[in-house]
Order: C-alpha cells, then structure tokens, then sequence
C-alpha cells in the first residue's frame, strides 16, 4: 500500500486501486458481508475483482481477501449477488470474456461458493448463451440477482435486447446450477441504452434497478447513468408482474448500483458515477461506496435513513454558527423553516454548500475544491447543482454525512449523495437560519466507524 493513501475515515473502499458498484449484501453465520467491484493495480476500471469487507454491525469492517478473480475462465468478474444455502454462501455474479471485443464479447452467468465466508471456489457459467433466448445479446448480459421464494431459485438478469434496449430478465432453477428462462419481466424497454444491477426484495414490493445512457430530464433526473426504483410486485406466483412508475432513488451526482440485504432492509450503494473525472485519486484510490441506509416504504415511495454512531462532538440551538470537521455527521432539526445555509469543508476560499427553503434544497459543489466533471451538460450539471425536494412539513430532519470526499443529504426520506474534492485542511463549518427553531448535532464519526 503506498504511504500517502487518504482513504475515507468511514465509507467503505478498496484498501488500493478502483472501485465500482457493491455486490453479493449478504448475512452469513452472523456476519455481515459486503463484496465490490475491484482492481487494485489501478485507480482506473481494469479486469474485475470482487473485493470483499464484513462487519458485524454495519458499521465498523474489516477487509478481506480478494473473493473471486478472473482466471482461465473469465477476463472479469462482473457485479452480482449473493444467497445462503445449504450452510454454504454462493455468489452469482456474471462472467466476462472479452474474445477480442465487439460482437465477441460474452456475459454469462457463473457461480462460486465458500464454506467459511472467505475462501470461494468458482464452479463456472449456469446460464449460458443457449439459455438465453436469442432476440437477447450475450454481449450485455449481466448483473444477476439471485432469490429464493419457497424451494425456487430466481434469478433476475440485464439483457439488452439484440434490436433494442435493456430489459429485465426472469430465470428460475432448483439447485443453482440448472436454470430455465421465465420471462422479460417488465416488456418494454429501459430509457437508457442498457439496463443494468436489478435488485428485488419482495417484503417491500421494490425492485431496484440502473439505466445507462437515459438523456437528462429535468425534474426527473439529471444523471445520464442513473439508479431507479419501482413500487409493485414480480408475480412470481402469477406469471405477471405490476410496477408503478420509476423514480430516481437518489437525487445527487453521484450514486449508482444499489443493493439491498435479503435479510435486513438495508441498501448500499456505489457512491461515485461512470464518466466522471475523479481528482481525488492521487491519493491512490478511487470509488467509495455510500454508508448503509436502511430503507422502508411510506406514504407510496422509498424511504432512506443513514446508518452511523459517533461520539457527541458539538450542540447548539443558535440560529447562526460556526464550527469545524472535516468528516462526520451534522443533524439538523428545523422547525417552521424559511431559509438555511450549510456550508461545508470551508477553506482557501472553497465550500460545499447546501441551502434549503420550503421549496426543497440545493447542493452546490460549484467550488467545493477541484473541479469534477461529467457527461452531462444541462445547465444545473455544468453549475455544479443537484436539488432534492421537501415535504410540507412543519419540521424538518436534515442530517448530512461527510467524509474526505463525500458528502450524502438526507431529508424527509430522501437522499443526495456527491463527491467532493477539497483540500484536506478545508474543515469550516457555517450554519445560518430562518426558522422558528433549530438545533444542531454534529457527531464525530472518525472513532466508531472507521474502516479497518
Ligand atoms: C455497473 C456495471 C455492471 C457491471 C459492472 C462492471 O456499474 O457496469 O453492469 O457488471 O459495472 O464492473
């Protein structure tokens, strides 16, 4: 590892090199587990690893060895899910072989499993390109979700459509390794190009998925990649499955291919976005994931919580303020509120900047330190701006988790997540308030979270 790395004090991260999407959220022998896309040889997206942390609070983790790598079979190993079964942990994940490129490319999905948790034996492809029906492309074919409902292995798959776009496909096997096509679950085509990392947790009706390549529309989402979600049911006892409409389950720049525990409603994501510049990789790393929120569904949509503990490190009820951290969690509880500015990692004339009004709030990372960029060129993306809305509530929740590169908003249920890249010594804080009252709680996280 080299001397210099900065990783962040409490977002989960490679210990080295690149990171992308988690995968494989599982509990198993009473231990969280929690697997990523990795390539540790690089700060860029190279041959996929799955790297591998657990915690037993979800909280505190610790690293492990790299799970699965590509080898003789694969070039990569692709995202994927994981399932326990018969006192062993599977993984399900897809198998990428380059073949030279192009139309040669092949996605298939493979297994590997492990008695202990940390050592796993790959077992090859379980669905292959003759299980796949053939207007589909074995090219982009990914990402696959493994469930059990009763006896029944489902499987939820990516698939572009050979004269189409990204759809969701449906398998179903009684032993993980012989797998039957159902069908395209949802029957008309994703928005974006390619639909990738479905997620589905029955308990809560909501299926979880990502678009590649969907133009920006404003008021709806501004990501070009983006990470939706949709109310409703698979009909896996009926055949038919009935979605509401799709919303953006994140209203910041960066957060892309949720997962969720099967066994506690808990989501994590990546938090970090594809074609973006990534200044803070000088320190040696890149890509971070989101800490865990656990989710519910009220009032007809996602409801997402961050999860923390920390030590009490300020408190004040006074209406304007200063204070300073660089990382931790600020919890702000606002009741009657007009207008509020938070700022952020202030210093050397930089600052994240959040304000709210009734009419919802605004993030502005416009002169948060170095400069990030994207693909996106509406006028709110080239200014540095995501906003989220409000309820119309007479209090307001707002709690903010920041970390060196990071900074994730929640309020009334819904969340923004972003990078940043200050200075490291940035650590001003400012609070200014129109409300009828406010108090403020800033928690330091560095000693109950950090990532061993
Ligand atoms: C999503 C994704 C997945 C793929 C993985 C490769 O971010 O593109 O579809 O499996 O990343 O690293």
């Amino acid at each position: 590892m080299k001397d210099n790395i900065v990783r962040p004090a409490f977002h989960i991260t490679g210990q080295q090199g690149w990171i992308n999407d988690p995968n494989g959220l599982v509990k198993f022998k009473g231990e969280y587990h929690v697997f990523f896309q990795h390539y540790s040889s690089s700060v860029y997206w190279g041959p996929m690893h799955w790297g591998h942390v657990k915690s037993r609070d979800l909280l505190k983790w610790q690293h492990l060895p790299v799970a699965i790598c590509p080898d003789e079979q694969d070039d990569g190993c692709f995202s994927g899910t994981a399932i326990v079964w018969k006192d062993k942990l599977w993984l399900m994940y897809t198998s990428f072989k380059e073949n030279g490129g192009g139309e040669n490319i092949r996605q298939l999905q493979a297994i590997a499993s492990s008695d202990d948790g940390v050592h796993f034996t790959k077992h090859g492809i379980v669905i292959g390109e003759k299980d796949l029906p053939p207007e589909y492309s074995p090219c982009d074919f990914r990402d696959p979700k493994v469930f059990r409902r009763g006896e029944i292995f489902y499987c939820l798959v990516a698939a572009r459509r050979k004269q189409g776009r990204g759809r969701l496909l449906l398998f179903s096997s009684e032993d993980l390794f012989k797998w039957n096509f159902e069908r395209d679950v949802l029957g008309t085509d994703c928005g974006g190009i390619m639909t990738e990392c479905p997620d589905y947790v029955e308990s809560l009706g909501l299926l979880t998925y990502c678009e590649q390549f969907q133009p920006a529309q404003v008021d709806k989402h501004l990501n070009i990649h983006s990470t939706f979600y949709r109310l409703g049911e698979l009909g896996l006892g009926t055949g038919k499955s009935k979605f509401g409409e799709s919303d953006i389950i994140d209203y910041g720049f960066d957060f892309y291919a949720s997962q969720i525990f099967a066994e506690v409603p808990v989501m994590i994501g990546w938090l970090s976005m594809w074609d973006r510049t990534v200044p803070y990789d000088k320190y040696g790393f890149s890509g971070m994931l989101t800490v865990p929120r656990k989710i519910s569904v009220k009032d007809g949509r996602l409801w997402q919580a961050p999860l923390y503990n920390g030590k009490k490190a300020a408190e004040s009820c006074a209406l304007e303020l200063t204070d300073n951290a660089t990382v931790g969690v600020i919890e702000l509880s606002v009741e009657k509120l007009k207008s509020l500015t938070l700022k952020l990692r202030v210093g050397d004339g930089k600052q994240t900047v959040i304000t709210a009004t009734k009419d919802g709030l605004v993030f502005d990372r416009s002169r948060s330190g170095e400069p990030i960029t994207g693909k996106e060129n509406d006028e709110y993306s080239l200014a540095g701006i995501r906003k989220m809305p409000l309820d119309d509530a007479a209090t307001h929740k707002i709690t903010v988790v920041f970390d060196w590169f990071s900074v994730e908003v929640f309020a009334d249920g819904r969340a923004l997540s972003s990078v940043i890249c200050p200075d490291l010594s940035a650590d001003g804080i400012s609070l200014s308030v129109c409300a009828d009252s406010c108090i403020y709680t800033r928690y330091d996280t560095s000693e109950f979270m950090e990532v061993k």
